[in-house]
Formats: structure tokens, sequence, C-alpha cells
């Protein structure tokens, strides 16, 4: 059993009234950091696990026999344990890694092996390009075949129906996406699990932007494989799989021939990068006792203002869910008659920090027709963002007429 997110082991602190940003070393100058969907700063307890860890002088590689070595393997199993509580999952499946885009190309490369003659895996139109790219590679290599679930392009949402009608006996996988990092629409990850399971598929779910923003529960969802990074919740760049054990007991990994084989030892190449499982431990720490469910509460209270307020700017065209619900803290929008690089470096210039771009988001800007136009605009909340920071955004853009 693992303990369940927001009924974590530890004692959940009081949110402090004053917000979050003194606990952000990055976020306290002048920059209104609205850039948190490519990457959150850094908490201070994660600044000072790594550093900690680094100077402890019980930092060593793993599997030894002296004390410093062992010391090591007890940090990474528990972070295991931390992550397992966060996300609801069992720790032998959590593997570590780079980043997410590494570890799914190397989970598709060894799945690639098994799908067999015919197999079809379905991918989102709404999905970030590290869970489609691979799965196109594997096709050409295979000869399997992907097959694309629309989003609505209005809306922005993902009906579950668009996903089940393109499954049948020869789906092999379901890859699709727990939030959209370019429209942050949220589909029904439930319900797409369950019909790719009654079809006899695997459910792969890549949470990159639905950690830090929703709780996630994976033994409740049924999922299959979960991606993460803690790079966007507050922790150190590093890239977190999960899968069931018996799959990454089953799947053959690329790995050197004197490693470990045991689960889930034998997904990991190479050294860990162990600092940062001691930053993703005081992350998944810091998640766990400010309780993402309060965090996402206090997301929404200044996401609500910002969504609200560019809607309602005629020059402003806002992308994918006007409501707030099933939806993360981001928004993508675009100006009239201005390219959203123009549109970032002008905000820049008033110390705001927003991405412009695809967000890797091929297929939705395609799907949106904002491919050939230089993509979006886009905004996120993060725990550390304060009420300044939207009101500062909005009379900014209000001024781009
Ligand atoms: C939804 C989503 N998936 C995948 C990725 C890729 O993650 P990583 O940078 O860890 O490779 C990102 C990064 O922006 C993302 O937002």
């Amino acid at each position: 059993m693992h303990t369940r997110p927001d009924a974590g082991p530890l004692t959940p602190e009081p949110l402090p009234v004053r917000g979050l940003r003194h606990r952000f070393p990055g976020a306290r100058g002048p920059w209104a950091r609205l850039d948190g969907a490519a990457g959150s700063q850094a908490l201070d307890r994660v600044i000072q696990a790594i550093s900690d860890y680094l100077s402890s002088g019980t930092n060593a590689n793993t599997e030894g026999y002296f004390e410093a070595s062992v010391s090591t393997d007890a940090l990474v199993a528990r972070t295991r344990g931390l992550l397992g509580a966060l996300l609801g999952a069992d720790p032998a499946g959590f593997v570590f890694g780079a980043n997410m885009t590494s570890l799914a190309a190397a989970f598709a490369r060894s799945l690639a092996r098994q799908l067999g003659d015919g197999a079809e895996i379905v991918c989102t139109r709404l999905d970030h390009d590290a869970n489609v790219a691979p799965w196109l590679a594997i096709a050409r290599e295979t000869g399997a075949r992907v097959v694309f679930a629309d989003f609505d392009p209005v809306s922005g949402r993902l009906p579950t129906a668009n996903v089940t009608a393109l499954l049948n006996s020869r789906t092999r996988l379901v890859a699709f996406t727990g939030a959209s990092n370019a429209l942050g629409t949220i589909p029904d990850v439930a319900a797409i699990t369950a019909a790719a399971h009654r079809a006899g598929a695997l459910a792969l779910v890549d949470a990159v932007h639905l950690v830090p923003h929703h709780p996630v529960d994976i033994d409740a969802l049924g999922c299959d494989v979960v991606f993460t990074s803690a790079h966007k919740w507050y922790g150190p760049h590093a890239g977190i799989l999960w899968a069931r054990p018996h799959l990454l007991a089953e799947l053959y990994p690329y790995q050197v021939r004197p490693a470990s084989d045991e689960v889930p030892h034998r997904w990991q190449t190479g050294t860990l990068p162990l600092e940062s499982i001691a930053g993703i431990a005081a992350a998944a720490e810091f998640l766990l006792e400010s309780g993402v469910r309060r965090l996402k509460e206090r997301e929404e209270s200044l996401f609500a203002p910002l969504l609200e307020g560019l809607t309602r700017m005629p020059h402003i065209t806002v992308h994918g869910p006007r409501e707030l619900t099933d939806r993360t803290p981001t928004v993508s929008f675009s100006v009239a008659g201005r390219h959203p690089d123009s549109v970032a470096r002008q905000l820049a210039a008033r110390q705001i920090a927003v991405w412009s771009g695809s967000f890797y988001a091929h297929e939705a800007m395609a799907a949106l027709g904002l491919d050939t136009s230089g993509g979006a605009v886009r905004a996120g909340i993060s725990c550390y963002t304060e009420p300044g920071d939207v009101d500062r955004l909005l009379s900014a853009v209000s001024e781009l007429r």
C-alpha cells in the first residue's frame, strides 16, 4: 500500500499567508516569472538538499559496501518511497533519468520489440512531441501504425470518444497526455486508461504538465506507464518514469551487461543523477507537506483573473479551454497583428517572463493553425506566483494594441 497524495506521511504545514515566493531564490527578483510550464524555479530546500548531498561526505556511487554508498542507496530508496506517496504508486516502479524526453525514447525503443505485426499505437494531437516523436520513430522502424486522436480546436478539449473510436484489437498502446503543456487541457485520464485496457492495450501517460498542478493517484487512474519531470515541480532537472514493475521486468531495456538486472535498476543507465535524486526527495516532501490540492486552489485563485482578463481583451485570442475546470493554470494566447516572439520580447523588456512558440506541442499548434505563424504566447501560474505578477502581465498585454 502506498500512502495517498494529500494524505501523505508528512504533516501538512499551513500555507504561509504571504505566499511562497520567499522559498524560491530564483523567483525573488524583479521578474514576474510566468514561465514555469517550461521549468519551474527551484525551492530553497531542494537547493539545500543538493548542496548537502554533495558536501556531506556520504555521497558515493550506489551498491557499495562502505558507509557513503550504503547511505546513497538509502537516499535513492527513500526518494522512491516519497514519489510513491506523492503519486500513489508502487515505489518499485520508479526509474530516474536525465529528463522525460530521453526516458520516453528509451522506453519506446524497448517496447518496440514487443509490438508485433500490424500493431497500432494511439497518440493524440494534444501531446508534447516527447510523447509523439518516439512512437512515430518506432512505427517507421517496425511497421507499426500510429493513429492520432484529435482534440476539439475550439474548446481545446480531448473527448474520450475521440480516443476510443480508434481502439481495436490491433491497438497495443495508447500514449496520451495527462495535461497539455500548451493549452492546459486535462483529459479524462481514468476513462482513457480504462478504454485502453478494454482493448487490451497499455495506457501510457505523459504527466509532466499534470503533476505540478493536480493531485495524481496512479493506482486510482490505473495507467501502466507515467512520466514526470522534477524540474516542473520545483525540483532539479531530472526525469522520472514510473511503470508497473512487471512491465519493467518483462520488457528488455538497452543496458550494459554488468548492470543489475533487478527492477527498477535494470532501466537506469550508468551512474544515477544522485544529487538530483536528493533534490527530488526534497521537492516531493514539499508537495506532500503543502498538499498539491491546496497549491492547486491557490494557483486557481490567481489564474481565474488572468484567464478572465485575457479573454475580455478584444485584441487577444485565448486558445484552448475558457473554463477553469479540468485544466491547469496555463494559458496560450495570440495578440492580434503581433508575432508571438515579438510579444514575448516586449514583455521581457518589462521583466515579465513568458514563452513563445510551439512549446514542442507540434501537432497541437498545427491543429490550431498556429504552426505557420510562430505558435502562441504562453503564461502560467506556479506556486510562487503572486497577484502582482498577474496584474503586471494583464496591464502589459492590454497595452499591446
Ligand atoms: C507535457 C510535457 N511533456 C514532456 C516534456 C518534456 O520533458 P523534459 O524536458 O523532461 O524532457 C515537457 C517539457 O516541457 C512537457 O511540458
